[in-house]
């Protein structure tokens, strides 16, 4: 009977490990893009070409659905009227920094185990749109959070990461990121730009989401939302 237990404990135990570190069924990181969807078949170039010269990603971190208002983000709410679309996202846990990077580059669900390399240096080895702009010849320049440069190293034309290591300075960690900014838009040899603010998530940490602090901030991203939108 004994052994019986062992072999059921064992058993649990490896089937526990199995589903809380599930085996990364991974894309190729050279994965194509699909020229046919069921029967029809269409023209990469066409479906693919791009509608516009430059693309600005802004990933504002901790902004809550709420904090979108008239008096917050004006400039951001009259981009919406035209040509914008404002959705309210649920997040699945875990919601560290690595885990959601991933997700919103690789469209995969992350995993716990994200949680313990988000503590290590880790290069994702998962097909990402990064992955594939580069390959199609796009350059991309990276400022804001570290993180994305640890998980993407070598891969961008240009870049500076800043450190979350400091939860307290949410002063320099934006404005060492948006005097890139300014120098970028004057510049033509980029096809892609990544800003990773940290400034409203340490506010967040700090003094919580209804402090004084966040309206200042929301607005001085709001001003960066319209510079950036020429
Ligand atoms: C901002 O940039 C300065 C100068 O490069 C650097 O010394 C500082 O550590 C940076 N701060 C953060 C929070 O990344």
């Amino acid at each position: 009977m004994i052994i019986f237990y062992y072999i059921l404990s064992s058993f649990s135990i490896i089937l526990y490990l199995y589903s809380f570190f599930p085996v990364n069924k991974n894309f190729a990181q050279k994965h194509e893009l699909p020229s046919t969807l069921q029967d029809i078949n269409f023209d990469l170039k066409e479906v693919y070409a791009s509608n516009v010269d430059k693309i600005i990603v802004i990933v504002i971190d901790a902004l809550r659905y709420d904090f979108i208002t008239r008096d917050n983000t004006p400039n951001l709410l009259k981009l919406l009227e035209t040509d914008g679309c404002l959705s309210l996202v649920k997040v699945e846990s875990p919601t560290v920094t690595l885990p959601r990077i991933k997700a919103l580059t690789t469209g995969s669900v992350p995993q716990f185990i994200d949680v313990v390399l988000n503590l290590l240096n880790t290069e994702s080895a998962t097909d990402s749109i990064i992955h594939q702009a580069v390959r199609y010849g796009k350059k991309i320049v990276f400022y804001g959070d570290d993180t994305w440069l640890k998980l993407y190293p070598n891969i961008f034309l240009r870049s500076e990461g800043t450190t979350s290591f400091y939860v307290y300075d949410y002063t320099e960690v934006d404005d060492n990121v948006t005097r890139n900014v300014w120098d970028e838009l004057s510049r033509n040899d980029w096809d892609i730009m990544i800003l990773h603010y940290l400034g409203l998530d340490h506010i967040g940490h700090i003094t919580g989401p209804f402090s004084p602090l966040v309206k200042p901030k929301l607005q001085e991203m709001d001003e960066i939302v319209k510079k950036s939108t020429i």
